[in-house]
């Protein structure tokens, strides 16, 4: 059987209606990969939820086809969304198979290409501001509040629906709840949305417990962990570069009643898990997304785990979404030599020896 989208997967746990349409590009149903090697490097028992391979890339999908499903039933011909890229890009995306117009503001010259690439090509008018995320939100929520445009941020409760889908995922490829959920902290909605499903899945008798809701900022963006908002957000991870997180309380929330944290992790450490987690475990995903695992490690330097406890981190984004990072993080362009198989045997002992 085809698998039919969250929309009709998850109906029964989602604001879907007679009316709403069954919008779907085949978004969630994202693999649980357990983390071979790296569980026995860290003595956990280490999976990733590997959202980057959503249709667009990114764990923003399961938010936005419920919320453009939404903005069709009411009848609006129109979506907006400030963002960090990726949700530009499942804007987009939905948008274009759903028939409205989308339009994107994105903080100029701090999006990673292939984000870009992908709002441009579905087809959104793509507008990018002399500012940072948080200022292109708020210009957001004053346009939409004037017009009738629909807001598709995660501030739009429908987006929070859609992604708490993936804490049933995880409840259902586990057999049950995790101990620990990782995860990055950008705007903070997704932490919220694992965390709302979570409990809504345990309430339904779907599982047994609740995992520690452990999430992640990046030190130059740690608006929740300082207790204040950043005026000047940086950090290599553009994805989670944001001072001010609309979703904050509920974030903390999550922390709070689940006994988890939030913690930060610096740019040091999100680019050297990153490279780790391709080169060990074969797995690719955006320096934002490797806030989790680096958070994780952390912890486990710092004492924060018995052992084999039984770790999810959420991947958020797809490696490829951001060549740049990769390439300039390695410092290594591919050497280029004569196509002759004595000059390739001459490269590959070169780069043995190096
Ligand atoms: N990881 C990735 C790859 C993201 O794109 C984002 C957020 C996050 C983590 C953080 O999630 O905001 O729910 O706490 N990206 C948004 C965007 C802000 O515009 O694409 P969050």
């Amino acid at each position: 059987m085809r698998y039919p989208g969250l929309l009709t997967r998850y109906k029964h746990y989602l604001p879907v209606t007679e009316r709403t349409p069954m919008l779907t590009l085949q978004e969630g149903n994202t693999p649980l990969i357990r983390a071979e090697n790296l569980s026995e490097e860290l003595d956990l028992d280490l999976y990733f939820k590997y959202e980057g391979l959503n249709p667009t890339g990114s764990f923003k999908d399961r938010g936005m086809v419920m919320a453009v499903a939404k903005a069709m039933e009411e009848g609006s011909r129109t979506i907006m969304c400030a963002s960090t890229g990726n949700t530009s890009a499942a804007a987009a995306a939905y948008a274009a198979r759903g028939g409205l117009n989308c339009i994107v503001l994105i903080p100029n010259n701090n999006i990673a290409l292939g984000k870009l690439a992908q709002a441009i090509i579905y087809g959104a008018k793509v507008i990018a501001i002399e500012g940072n995320f948080d200022r292109a939100l708020e210009i957001v929520r004053e346009i939409t509040a004037k017009h009738p445009i629909t807001l598709v941020n995660s501030v739009n409760p429908y987006r929070i629906e859609g992604q708490k889908t993936a804490a049933f995922e995880v409840c259902e490829q586990l057999g049950g709840a995790p101990d620990y959920l990782a995860i990055p902290v950008g705007n903070a909605g997704n932490i919220s949305a694992y965390w709302k499903g979570f409990k809504e899945y345990r309430e339904a008798g779907k599982s047994d417990s609740l995992p520690k809701m452990i999430g992640f900022e990046a030190e130059g963006a740690m608006a929740i962990v300082k207790g204040e908002p950043i005026t000047n957000p940086e950090t290599v991870a553009t994805a989670i570069r944001i001072g001010n997180p609309a979703s904050w309380k509920t974030a903390v929330a999550a922390a709070e009643e689940s006994d988890g944290k939030i913690d930060f992790v610096t740019d040091e450490e999100i680019l050297d898990t990153y490279k780790w987690m391709a080169s060990r475990e074969g797995i690719f995903a955006e320096p934002a997304s490797a806030a989790s695992l680096a958070g994780v490690r952390k912890r486990k330097r710092e004492g924060g785990f018995q052992g084999g406890e039984k770790v999810v981190c959420v991947l958020t984004g797809h490696g490829l979404k951001d060549p740049n990072i990769a390439i300039k993080s390695v410092q290594a362009e591919p050497m280029v030599v004569p196509d002759t198989e004595a000059a390739v045997m001459a490269a590959i002992a070169r780069l043995e020896e190096a």
